[in-house]
């Protein structure tokens, strides 16, 4: 049985995903700074903007599951405001949980999937990125830019990790009706425009989203690593 350590885990893809991983038979540890209590998961209260309960949750995780062998991170904030009115402070609090988070996680991570006699030696790390990194969006430029940074990221460790076995992907989601729709003013508006970027005429599942990852967390990608899938129903295609 593998550890999995999801971040972000009381959102909606989060939940979808640890819910998926825990069905695949994962043992999966979920942080969130929401103490959300997923059933059959350890539930760690974390705030991912601290270096320190970073290290401690994962500390943490091994003690109680063992070393980790999956690492999702999906956590992610998306305050919407102008790019010339956005506050240092604000954009300093993006990058923390949006990028500094997952290149902490990841190193956590990929520390004890490395260490000998510890039974895991490689393993997966899934990063989650963003439609709006290919096309932009207004009023959410820190947000972007960090989705952006995941994918390069993404590509950069898959390099210096595989020699260790440690595959490392990013799943980039479109629009999914999630708690994130509500940076949208007209809802209704917002719903036209999703389907009419589409190809497929329905909004995407969360589930459906878990399911790439689960893929790509799982041995069936055993050979796929620096790769971002894009799970957007025909929006943007690469
Ligand atoms: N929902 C979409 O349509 C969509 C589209 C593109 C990308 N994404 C990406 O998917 C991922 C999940 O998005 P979601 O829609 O489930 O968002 P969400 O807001 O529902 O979930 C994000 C979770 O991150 C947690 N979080 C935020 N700051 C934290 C902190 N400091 N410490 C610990 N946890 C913290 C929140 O508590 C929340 O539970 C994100 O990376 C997001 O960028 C989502």
């Amino acid at each position: 049985m593998t550890t999995a350590l999801v971040t972000g885990a009381a959102g909606a893809l989060g939940r979808a995903i640890v819910r998926r991983l825990t069905a695949d038979g994962h043992q999966v540890a979920a942080l969130d700074r929401d103490a959300g209590a997923l059933e059959g998961a350890l539930n760690l209260k974390t705030d991912l903007r601290d270096p320190a309960a970073i290290e401690a949750a994962f500390a943490e995780t091994a003690a109680r599951l063992g070393p980790v062998g999956v690492l999702v991170n999906n956590a992610a904030v998306y305050p919407a405001r102008p790019f010339l009115e956005v506050p240092l402070a604000e954009y300093d609090d993006v990058h923390a949980v949006n990028q500094r988070a997952y290149w902490l996680a990841a190193q956590h991570a990929a520390r004890q999937m490395s260490e000998p006699g510890n039974g895991a030696i490689g393993g997966a790390i899934v990063n989650i990125a963003s439609i709006t990194m290919h096309g932009g969006w207004s009023d959410l430029a820190a947000y972007v830019a960090t989705k952006g940074a995941a994918a390069a990221l993404t590509r950069a460790l898959a390099r210096e990790l595989g020699p260790r076995e440690i595959r490392v992907n990013c799943v980039s989601p479109g629009a999914f009706p999630t708690a994130a729709e509500e940076i949208h003013p007209d809802p209704e508006a917002y719903e036209r425009l999703v389907l009419d970027r589409q190809a497929l005429q329905r909004r995407g599942r969360p589930e459906e989203l878990a399911a790439v990852v689960s893929f790509l967390a799982g041995q069936d990608a055993s050979f796929v690593t620096g790769q971002t899938i894009e799970v957007n129903g025909g929006w943007v295609m690469a």
